[in-house]
């Protein structure tokens, strides 16, 4: 990178922390792009999980309920092979600015990874569900994904006591969200001194309609390695990767101790 963009980013890296820093309450939406240092790919980068359209016509509540079998083949291909996954330093910055500046940090995630809390952020609200448990359709008994993988693996489907097939509680495409989990969003983003978005491309609603859902007064930073339809409103715009834009910044917040 030439000297005098470096220098440039410095800088705004420096008035964005002073902000930061400042700020009392953060709210950041993460997608998918936080988690890719941590090996997960994303969804629509050139090398995302949505290239398989046949992957991404399976990810549906229609095809959970009609045609079961598909739906946990590409289920398990896209989400089940995540072993021994660990948060990466952009997690690690968010989870230091609650616990070592002792900033009210709000995290909407639309990740299922988990690693959010991993990385130790006490609050988080997975806008798309999570990759723990699933749920019986039918009687609404909650199992471990436990039973879902070790079911898959002896080649069965799994079942819930009740007989029918349990459904994980990922928020696939049709389903609606958990209205407690979106009140709860909105309100964290409503309130919110600073909005920071981090690797989301912010083409999903409703979470993306959260961008407008700020205080008018707040301060909105787009930290993204690809262009979002948002970033013109943004007060702050990063193309440069998360881990290394947010550890930049937590240590210049550090030493404007
Ligand atoms: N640092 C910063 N940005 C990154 C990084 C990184 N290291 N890696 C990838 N990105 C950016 C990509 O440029 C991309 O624009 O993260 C963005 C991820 O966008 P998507 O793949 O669209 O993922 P996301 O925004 O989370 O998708 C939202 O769509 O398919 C549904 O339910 C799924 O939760 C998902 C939702």
């Amino acid at each position: 990178m030439g000297e005098v963009i470096v220098l440039v980013m410095e800088r705004k890296l420096v008035e964005c922390a002073k902000i930061l820093r400042k700020a009392e309450k953060i709210a950041v939406l993460t997608g998918a792009g936080i988690s890719t240092e941590s090996g997960i790919p994303d969804f629509r980068s050139p090398n995302g999980l949505w290239q398989k359209r046949e992957a991404r016509e399976a990810t549906t509540r229609s095809c959970f309920f009609y045609d079961v079998d598909t739906f946990y083949h590409y289920f398990a291909q896209l989400f089940l092979g995540w072993t021994g996954i660990k948060p990466n330093p952009a997690h690690i910055a968010l989870a230091a600015l609650e616990h070592e500046l002792g900033k009210l940090v709000f995290i909407v995630t639309q990740n299922i990874d988990g690693l959010h809390q991993m990385a130790g952020s006490t609050n988080v609200a997975e806008l798309h569900g999570n990759l723990r448990t699933a749920t019986c359709p039918k009687c609404q008994k909650q199992y471990d994904m436990i039973m879902v993988r070790e079911a898959l693996a002896a080649k069965q489907q799994p079942l819930c006591e009740c007989g029918r097939v349990v459904k994980p509680d990922v928020v696939l495409f049709e389903d609606p969200l958990d209205p407690y989990t979106w009140r709860q969003a909105q309100v964290w983003t409503m309130k919110a001194d600073v909005v920071l978005c981090v690797g989301t491309s912010l083409t999903v609603s409703p979470a993306n309609t959260l961008v407008y859902n700020r205080r008018n007064d707040s301060t909105l930073v787009i930290l993204n390695t690809e262009p979002t339809r948002y970033d013109s409103q943004a007060d702050f715009v990063f193309r440069e990767k998360a881990g290394e834009v947010l550890s930049r910044m937590l240590s210049i917040c550090r030493q404007q101790e």
